[in-house]
């Protein structure tokens, strides 16, 4: 999508070689009138799949789903992160580790808001290492509801989440796909 990779562009940070700031439009200050185009474009390219459910991932994920979830006029369900590894019989849960913070959480949904009956496209802001989107897939695969495909805004493709969650059976449709990073300079693939 040629308005993110642009915006990345203008006000994208590159740290390092591995972290890309994009705090002034999606992880701190959001820019809505981008995020509606990215919520259409995510839409248009999974319109007619028989999508019943958007999920996003707490917490940078809602945005960009929510705007999908318009342009689909289908729900949108959070994936809840939680501290607490307490078991809860009304809620599906799985541990998530976090390779770049370094740390384990609880991904939860309730089991009221899914069912085996749903197709679902879940949507988030980085692919990074795929630990979570690929917690969230278990999450889902556990109500035995199907799986449209994954959403991201910014692929970081020399990680290995693009070819972990691919090697699941799931399509991944990255709007920006960045294929080199150092400080000061990002390369998209064309
Ligand atoms: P993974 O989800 O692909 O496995 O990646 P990882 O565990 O490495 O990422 C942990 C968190 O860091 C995720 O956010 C992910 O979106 C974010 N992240 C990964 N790489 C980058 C990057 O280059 N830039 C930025 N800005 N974020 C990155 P999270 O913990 O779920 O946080 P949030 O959704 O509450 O913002």
């Amino acid at each position: 999508m040629e308005l993110l990779k642009e915006k990345i562009k203008q006000e994208g940070i590159a740290v390092n070689e591995h972290i890309l700031k994009v705090d002034s439009f999606i992880n701190h200050q959001i820019e809505p009138g981008l995020m509606q185009e990215i919520g259409k474009n995510i839409a248009d390219h999974f319109r007619d799949r028989g999508i019943t459910k958007i999920a996003a991932i707490e917490s940078s994920g809602i945005a960009p789903a929510l705007m999908t979830s318009v342009a689909l006029d289908v729900p949108l369900i959070i994936l809840k992160k939680q501290p607490s590894k307490i078991l809860n019989q009304d809620l599906y849960q799985t541990v998530v580790t976090s390779f770049t913070k370094e740390t384990n959480y609880e991904l939860t949904l309730s089991k009221k808001y899914i069912s085996a009956e749903d197709h679902v496209l879940i949507v988030d802001d980085f692919l990074a290492n795929g630990e979570a989107a690929t917690a969230a897939l278990r999450l889902l695969r556990m109500s035995h509801a199907t799986i449209a495909g994954l959403a991201v805004l910014i692929e970081k493709s020399f990680q290995p989440g693009h070819d972990k969650l691919v090697s699941q059976g799931v399509e991944v449709y990255a709007l920006a796909q960045i294929t080199e990073m150092a400080e000061n300079f990002i390369l998209f693939k064309e």
